[in-house]
């Protein structure tokens, strides 16, 4: 073989072995399930026709799911007697939701389509959905994610950041997924819908430096030092139900509601980025959208590994 030859045959493996690694595909419910895209969409509409914030719940369950045993649906999974799951986990207890429109959703895929689509994959065309319905950006969904047979509360305990975290904690955080300082700081940008409890930004409201005065103030009244611990506020002050870049014009004038937020624009490395993106909607859509995609890469069982639950609350 001459040199030309070997360098040929060396690219030629080095593509299908990149092909195998990246074994998530758009297109791999075409033949087997082609309507699974616009079912999803469909019940996803729907939900938040009926209730704005579902569109936010819905993302979150993804980040919830992939950060916790890769992207498999085993944030899903009920506890019961004999099995504890995800869902009572410090991150997720009395916050996570959306669990029955999940279930209406997956109800509709196995009319269709018995057997055939999985809750990983239902997750995060939800999350996709939502964002578009919303007015975000779009991408290309990798699909061919298998279901769990098992789940983890002491990693949900662990890998899931809690909203008091410093910004090398968050960094660490998202390392150990696998994802950028970048990624962190675009995905944070979901941060521009939905809502948080009085105990996720108490801390914050009382106790933080960087934070407007007015702002802190109007939040205390509702959020006291004690009690009313479920009562919630929008992440994003201005658009709370739009997937904008307002979550980091926020952020520049010190209105982040999560001690969290605030910490990628407090006078350090990722100040930049916040700028950049408060600035430019179409950068922050570009980094958003890539990272979404890495963060829906994470650890999926495909091949033959785990399954495709009927119920995405017990394994079959
Ligand atoms: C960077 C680290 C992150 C931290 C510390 C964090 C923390 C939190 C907290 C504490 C809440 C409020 C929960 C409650 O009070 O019940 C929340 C809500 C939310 N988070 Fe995050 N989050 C992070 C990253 C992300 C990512 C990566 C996404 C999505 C890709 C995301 C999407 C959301 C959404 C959409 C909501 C609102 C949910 C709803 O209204 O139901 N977050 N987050
Ligand atoms: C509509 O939203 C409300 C909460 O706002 C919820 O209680 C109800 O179950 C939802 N209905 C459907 C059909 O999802
Ligand atoms: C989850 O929340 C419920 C209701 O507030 C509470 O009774 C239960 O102890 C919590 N579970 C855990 C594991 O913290
Ligand atoms: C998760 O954290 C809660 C609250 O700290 C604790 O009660 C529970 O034992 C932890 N579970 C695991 C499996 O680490
Ligand atoms: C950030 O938080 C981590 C974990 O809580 C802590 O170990 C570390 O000392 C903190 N770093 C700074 C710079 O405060
Ligand atoms: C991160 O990448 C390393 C090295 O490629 C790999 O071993 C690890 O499984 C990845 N972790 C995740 C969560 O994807
Ligand atoms: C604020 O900080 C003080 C002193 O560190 C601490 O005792 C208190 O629990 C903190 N308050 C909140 C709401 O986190
Ligand atoms: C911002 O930096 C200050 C000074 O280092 C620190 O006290 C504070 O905890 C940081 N974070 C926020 C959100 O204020
Ligand atoms: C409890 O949940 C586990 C995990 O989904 C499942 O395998 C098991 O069948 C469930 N047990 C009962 C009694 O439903």
């Amino acid at each position: 073989m001459n040199r030309c030859n070997s360098l040929l045959l060396i690219l030629v493996v080095a593509a299908a072995s990149l092909e195998a690694n990246a074994k998530l595909s758009s297109k791999y419910y075409s033949s087997t399930c082609p309507q699974a895209s616009s079912i999803v969409k469909e019940g996803t509409i729907a939900a938040i026709k009926n209730e704005t914030r579902m569109g936010a719940s819905l993302l979150r369950l993804h980040f919830h799911d992939c950060f916790v045993l890769g992207c498999d649906a085993s944030i899903l999974l009920d506890d019961n007697a004999t099995f504890i799951g995800e869902k009572t986990a410090v991150p997720n207890n009395n916050s996570v939701r959306g669990f029955n429109v999940v279930d209406d959703i997956k109800a509709k895929l196995e009319k269709a389509c018995p057997g055939v689509v999985s809750c990983a994959d239902t997750l995060a065309l939800a999350a996709h959905h939502s964002v578009v319905y919303l007015g975000g950006p779009s991408w290309k969904v990798g699909l061919g994610r298998r279901d769990s047979l098992t789940a983890s509360r002491a990693l949900a305990n662990t890998s899931i950041p809690p909203p008091t975290s410093n910004l090398s904690a968050l960094i660490t955080s998202f390392a150990a997924q696998n994802l950028s300082v970048k990624d962190l700081v675009a995905l944070s940008g979901s941060h521009t819908i939905g809502l948080a409890r009085c105990t996720s930004f108490r801390g914050r409201i009382y106790n933080d430096s960087n934070i407007h005065s007015s702002f802190a103030t109007s939040l205390q009244s509702n959020c006291p030092r004690s009690g009313n611990d479920n009562v919630l506020a929008n992440l994003d002050l201005q658009t709370p139900t739009h997937f904008d870049d307002l979550y980091y014009n926020n952020l520049l004038n010190k209105k982040g509601l999560l001690h969290s937020d605030q910490e990628l624009f407090n006078g350090s490395s990722t100040d930049n980025l916040v700028k950049k993106y408060a600035a430019n909607t179409a950068a922050f859509f570009n980094a958003f959208a890539k990272a979404m995609v890495k963060m829906g890469k994470i650890n999926p069982l495909t091949g033959s590994a785990g399954q495709i639950r009927k119920n995405c609350r017990k394994v079959d």
